[in-house]
Parts: structure tokens; sequence; C-alpha cells
């Protein structure tokens, strides 16, 4: 069995959801993946930060009702979130990073990335900011310390996209993507059919907590766009930066739209991809587009996600999924702690017996 060490950067809905299946299934990973996972340290800007090189209780953590600053409280804590110093000298083998996401420039999520690597750390994260934008400079720092970088829910939360495209289909000749993903736009798209107007369907998904307070950044596609850089980048071979990429969201499609769509066979899906042009050059778009209603994204429903990858071998391959929520984006992090205990390359990894 090998014990890891992990340090939680940000404790919102996802790192607690991830403190909460260890906390839960410890025992079962033991039993049948031979690792364990002991939380050292957690900072958040909310909660303050704590350290315990022995570990602390995740039962405790994710059971207790912290106030403001309430990791103060505890032994080895603070009311201040010390990232730095968490990241940095926290005994930890891998950093778990789930604070918000900057779609600008990646910070300060990148900076914690990149303490965490240069101390010879390996990184998991769920934060679309640093893989988007700052994922050339962030796999090169891994690569020189022996450690891994690993970001399977930055695209699809749980639903395995990255890690599948590249292992499972390797050598299957990978020329393209489309893909739905983003929930709320292809949630409010299929309360518009129903015939709800945009902008109460749009308060529905508020009400069901599918759309933030402000929703542009969902339903103008620029959530899209990232995930269009992650994967045109990451499967594609591209250099892709969000400014690449032309972005039209999903509030400039009407009802009737929806209607006379549905009377010719199609309906409408807001749809991110890339593929390879004859020239070698990635042409990539996030755009509403009508679907015929035999395309394998037109039938994908409600909340949920998809990808459709173009292969020259297989012809068209579609994984679809959750593309949110708390425990299946801590199921992200989970597949990147297994790809990194799968991989043998625990730096500092702790074998017992
Ligand atoms: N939830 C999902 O379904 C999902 C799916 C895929 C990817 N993600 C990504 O995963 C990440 C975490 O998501 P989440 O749902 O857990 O978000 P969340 O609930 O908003 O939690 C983020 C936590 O990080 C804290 N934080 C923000 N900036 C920080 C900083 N500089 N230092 C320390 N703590 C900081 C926040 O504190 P304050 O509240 O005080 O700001 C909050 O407690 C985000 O990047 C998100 O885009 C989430």
């Amino acid at each position: 069995m090998t014990q890891y060490n992990i340090a939680l950067i940000g404790f919102g809905g996802v790192n607690r959801a991830l403190a909460q299946l260890v906390a839960d299934s410890n025992e079962r990973w033991d039993a049948e993946l031979g690792l364990r996972l002991n939380i050292v340290a957690v900072t958040d800007l909310y909660f303050g930060s704590v350290i315990s090189p022995n570990g602390i209780d995740a039962r405790m953590l994710v059971d207790t009702n912290f106030a403001k600053g309430g990791f103060g409280q505890l032994s080895g804590g603070s009311a201040e979130a010390c990232n730095e110093r968490v990241i940095r000298h926290a005994p930890a083998d891998i950093v778990v990073e789930a604070t918000f996401t900057n779609p600008v420039d990646g910070e300060p999520a990148v900076s914690h990335c990149r303490w965490a690597l240069e101390r010879g750390k390996h990184v998991v994260t769920t934060n679309k900011g640093p893989v988007a934008l700052a994922s050339d400079e962030l796999k090169a720092l891994a690569a020189r310390n022996g450690v891994m970088f690993e970001y399977e829910g930055a695209v699809m939360s749980g639903t395995p996209v990255i890690r599948m495209a590249r292992k499972t289909l390797a050598g299957a000749g990978i020329y393209g993507f489309e893909g739905i993903l983003n929930g709320t736009s292809n949630f409010v798209l299929g309360r518009m059919e129903g015939g709800l107007g945009f902008a109460d369907a749009v308060k529905e998904a508020q009400s069901l907590g599918y759309a933030e307070a402000d929703p542009s950044a969902d339903v103008e596609g620029h959530d899209v766009r990232l995930k269009v850089v992650i994967l045109a980048n990451e499967l594609l071979g591209g250099k892709l930066a969000p400014k690449d990429i032309a972005c039209e969201g999903i509030s400039g499609v009407t009802v009737a739209d929806i209607e006379t769509a549905a009377q010719e066979g199609y309906r409408w899906k807001l749809i991110g991809s890339a593929s390879v042009a004859e020239d070698g050059r990635i042409e990539a778009r996030v755009a509403p587009r009508r679907l015929p209603l035999d395309h394998p994204l037109a039938g994908v429903g409600g909340a949920t996600n998809a990808v459709s990858f173009k292969t020259g071998l297989l012809g068209a391959v579609t994984v679809t999924g959750p593309g949110a929520g708390r425990i299946e984006t801590a199921y992200a992090l989970l597949s990147d702690i297994i790809a990194i205990h799968q991989a043998g390359s625990g730096a500092s990894k702790k074998e017992a017996a």
C-alpha cells in the first residue's frame, strides 16, 4: 500500500467533496488500488489554513461547520490563507489545486501550480485557468522536476476525456472533435425547445443551481472556449490561446429559431470544435449550430456534456457524461491521483506494509 500526503488548495465544493471521498473510501482504495490519501494541509481564502504533518482527520474536516478564519482554531492552523507556505512547506506529495478559475491569466492558480512543481510535488487540478493558459510552462516544469501535472477534470469534470483520448485512442488518428462542453447552455437550449424564452430558461437554470448569478461565462461561450483551447492543444498539438478562437454564445438564439429547426429535423446546440485543416493549421470555434437529429451530439439533453472525437480509424467516437458536480469533479482528481500512482512516479511517496 502506498500512502500519499495531499495538500488541498481551496476548500470549496470540489476539494470538500474530495475530503469526503477520503473519509468514506480510503479502506476501499487500499483494497482495490493499493493507495490511501492523507490530508496534511488545507488552505482557503475564507477558512484560513492548516498544516498537520501527521494528517488531518478528513471526517472532522467535512463535518465541522467552520466559520470565517475557522482553521485558525485547529492545531497547526492560521486564520489566514497562507497558500505559498502551505504549498512550499507542507509535507505533501501531491498538491490539489481547486481555487477559482481566472480566464484572463490563470492567476493565482498558475503560481500555486508553479510553487508545487518547483518543490518536486505532483499537481492535480480541476482549474481550467492554469491548463488553458500556462500548460506548456507547467508541463515543462513538471518534467524537469520528475513529477506529474494532471488535469482530467478541467474539461468535463469526472467524465474521462483527456486521458481517454490520449491513452485509449492512441493511434486512432484523432484529427478533430466537437463537443457540448457547457451544461448550463445545453440545459437552457433544452428548456427553450419546451417553449420557454431565453431569459426565463436562464432563470430556471439559476434556480436549479446550474447557472451562476452572472451567467455570461456559460451562455456567451467563454467557458467552452477555454475547454476548446485545452482539448485542441492537448489532442491536436495546437498552440492556441483563447483570443485565437472565434466565440459566439446562445443569447442570440430565439424560440422561433428553435421551432423552425425542429420543423426541419434539426436541433440547436452550443458546439465547441476544432480540427486540423489540410495545411496543418488548427481551426477552432465556439458557436451555436443546427445539428441534424442523427448527429451523435443531437440527443445529448439537460446539463449533460459530450465530446465526439473525429478519428481516422474509427470514425466518430463519442463520450457522454456529467460535466459538473462536486463529487463528479472530485472523482476527476482521484483519477489523476490514480494515474500518478500507476505511473509509479511518486517522488516522496511513502511505502507502507
Ligand atoms: N464544481 C464543479 O462542478 C467544477 C467542475 C469542473 C471544474 N471545476 C473547477 O474546479 C475549481 C473549484 O471549483 P469549486 O466548485 O470547488 O469552486 P468553489 O466552491 O467556488 O470553491 C473554491 C474555493 O477556493 C477558495 N479560493 C478562491 N481563491 C483562493 C485563493 N487564492 N487561495 C485559497 N483559496 C481560494 C474559495 O474561497 P472564497 O469562496 O472565499 O473565494 C472557495 O472556498 C474551479 O476552478 C472550477 O472552475 C469545478
